[in-house]
């Protein structure tokens, strides 16, 4: 059913997104001691109903979740505990604080996190770019730290801010010991494409 929905999506939020989310949040899991039903599902369902696809509905994926497990007989304590990971997973800006709350929550964001993070990270944001017809970059656009997730949902800045506005925070905002230590790796390797990318922009190299 995920893997229907989400088959062929163009955007860096596909089903292989979802199954390399699944693949780290089992692993830091384990490593943690975290539940594994509550983490495997919180992992498939995370972006089922994304708010930035549903006209900036955050009920979607939290109600999508709740009716597909309760079809499946999912026991209402493990129903309860995926929702929550559906509604508190999402990054919505700079200046915003993370309210996941459960291990389970933490082992998935940070999972998801990290798949936003490194080549593949690199490789998402510029087909995300693309599909909001975003520009690549331009030097008299600044980034912006975003206060209200509002304000993170409507800003349409070139691709390269996003780098700065998100993607450069996301190391410390890690939760889990694994999710820092690999984290530290795909940081490093988005810092040296960049430096590449602006030394080739300004015809350095
Ligand atoms: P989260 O999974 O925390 O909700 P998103 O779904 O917003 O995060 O972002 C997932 C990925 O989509 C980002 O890591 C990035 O690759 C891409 N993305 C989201 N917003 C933008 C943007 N404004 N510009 C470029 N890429 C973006
Ligand atoms: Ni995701």
């Amino acid at each position: 059913m995920i893997r229907d929905r989400l088959d062929g999506e163009g955007t860096g939020h596909d089903w292989w997104h979802v199954e390399r989310v699944r693949r780290l949040a089992l692993r830091i899991a384990k490593e943690e001691g975290a539940n594994l039903v509550i983490v495997e599902l919180g992992a498939l369902l995370h972006d089922v109903a994304d708010h930035k696809f549903h006209d900036g509905d955050e009920t979607a994926g939290p109600n999508a979740s709740r009716e597909w497990l309760c079809r499946y007989g999912v026991d209402p304590e493990i129903v309860e505990a995926v929702v929550g990971i559906v509604q508190q997973v999402s990054f919505k800006g700079a200046g915003v604080p993370d309210r996941v709350s459960s291990l389970e929550g933490k082992v998935v964001q940070d999972a998801d996190r990290l798949d936003a993070l490194g080549a593949i990270g690199i490789a998402r944001t510029f087909a995300y770019g693309g599909f909001r017809k975003q520009t690549l970059w331009d030097p008299d656009v600044p980034p912006v730290l975003h206060a209200s997730f509002d304000a993170y949902k409507k800003s349409s800045s070139p691709t390269i801010n996003h780098f700065y506005e998100k993607l450069l925070l996301l190391k410390d905002r890690m939760h889990t010991r694994t999710g820092k230590r690999l984290a530290e790796a795909r940081h490093a390797l988005m810092e040296r494409f960049l430096e590449a990318f602006f030394a080739e922009w300004n015809g350095e190299c």
